[in-house]
């Protein structure tokens, strides 16, 4: 089995990464040479072990009855809608006009203390995921620093940060038994692509989420396609409309909530180095992709995936343009 001790072999290489890291090239060049030894025994022993059971992954009973009794998932392509926003004449200082009147005015709010002793971690992560949603998913292909082992999974504690440069985000959840094997190879070989994930490909998204043991390929189980890159090892999506190859700027890891057992929580930034965009899903310069094309699916609370099928526009107010209109700005700005 792969211990505990394996896993916190590797954790503990992990933390000294944090410094000096913006050259990026040089930066992981030498941690991956420090790591080379230790990582490739690792791996090999780590190969046949399962990861402990994951208190936050619910066990599902009858999925395929309760499915039975739900509408067809509509196929139909038809374009996606544009509304109106809820409440087009809002002016400065109306606040949320639109709210339901039965919550508006009696509702309460109840204070929750995420540390309190009888409050349970299981209960935190439902809060949360059901509460910040729509989440975007990022759907992540790594190779183990010995380029035998290829790993896909995907990942909704996920962002992009900035565009200039354009950075990312991912967090990596704490879970009995090793790191998860996407953390591990980002963190061995600071490489990565992040693939965007659409409608028409969320089962096989869903499937490589699986707790296969280190080395199973998720490309092989889910039957997606690999596509070559050219700035990092691992391989990108073919069916996905989006992806960024990027390279590893920082980790940190969340010491103070290590748990004996348990892989440590991090959170990894990633710089892009590459994109790829499909060619029919954007316009001539590569500078939009079409929502149409990619009909994005977020990740919501509990098991439940969204889709989005209507939007509508509110342009960016800007301060010069709207004190004119505005009388509640010009006194606001008057102080
Ligand atoms: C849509 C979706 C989003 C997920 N988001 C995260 C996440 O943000 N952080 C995380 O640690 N695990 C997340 N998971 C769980 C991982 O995908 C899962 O633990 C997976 O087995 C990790 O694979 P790996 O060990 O091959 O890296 C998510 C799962 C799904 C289905």
């Amino acid at each position: 089995m792969v211990s505990d001790k394996v896993a916190r072999a590797i954790q503990s290489r992990i933390t000294t990464i944090r410094s000096g890291r913006h050259n990026l090239a040089r930066g992981y060049t030498g941690l991956l040479m420090k790591r080379q030894s230790s990582s490739q025994s690792a791996a090999s022993s780590a190969a046949a072990a399962a990861p402990a059971d994951n208190p936050i992954v619910m066990r599902v009973t009858n999925f395929k009855e309760t499915e039975a009794s739900r509408p067809d998932f509509d196929h139909s392509k038809t374009p996606i809608t544009v509304t109106k926003s809820p409440d087009p004449s809002w002016s400065y200082g109306d606040g949320a006009r639109g709210r339901d009147p039965a919550t508006r005015d009696t509702a309460a709010h109840i204070e929750v203390d995420p540390y309190a002793p009888d409050r349970s971690m299981v209960s935190n992560y439902r809060l949360l995921v059901s509460g910040i949603a729509p989440r975007p998913i990022g759907f992540i292909s790594t190779k183990s620093a010995d380029g035998k082992s290829e790993n896909l999974a995907p990942f909704s504690y996920f962002q992009v940060i900035d565009h200039d440069p354009p950075m990312f985000i991912v967090g990596f959840s704490s879970r009995p038994g090793p790191p998860k094997d996407t953390y591990r190879n980002l963190s061995e070989t600071g490489e990565c692509v992040i693939n965007t994930v659409s409608e028409d490909m969320i089962e096989a998204v869903n499937a490589t989420s699986i707790d296969a043991p280190y080395g199973v390929s998720e490309w092989d189980l889910s039957g997606l396609t690999k596509a070559p890159t050219t700035t990092v090892a691992p391989a990108r999506v073919q069916e996905s409309v989006f992806s960024i190859e990027g390279k590893v700027v920082d980790v940190n890891e969340f010491k103070d909530h290590a748990k004996d057992g348990k892989s440590v929580a991090a959170l990894v930034l990633i710089k892009a180095t590459r994109f790829w965009v499909r060619s029919d899903a954007s316009n001539a310069d590569y500078s939009h992709i079409d929502l149409d094309k990619l009909r994005p699916i977020a990740q919501l609370g509990g098991m439940a995936y969204g889709r989005i099928t209507s939007t509508f526009d509110r342009p960016r107010p800007r301060w010069n343009d709207e004190v004119p209109k505005s009388e509640l700005l010009r006194k606001l700005g008057a102080v």
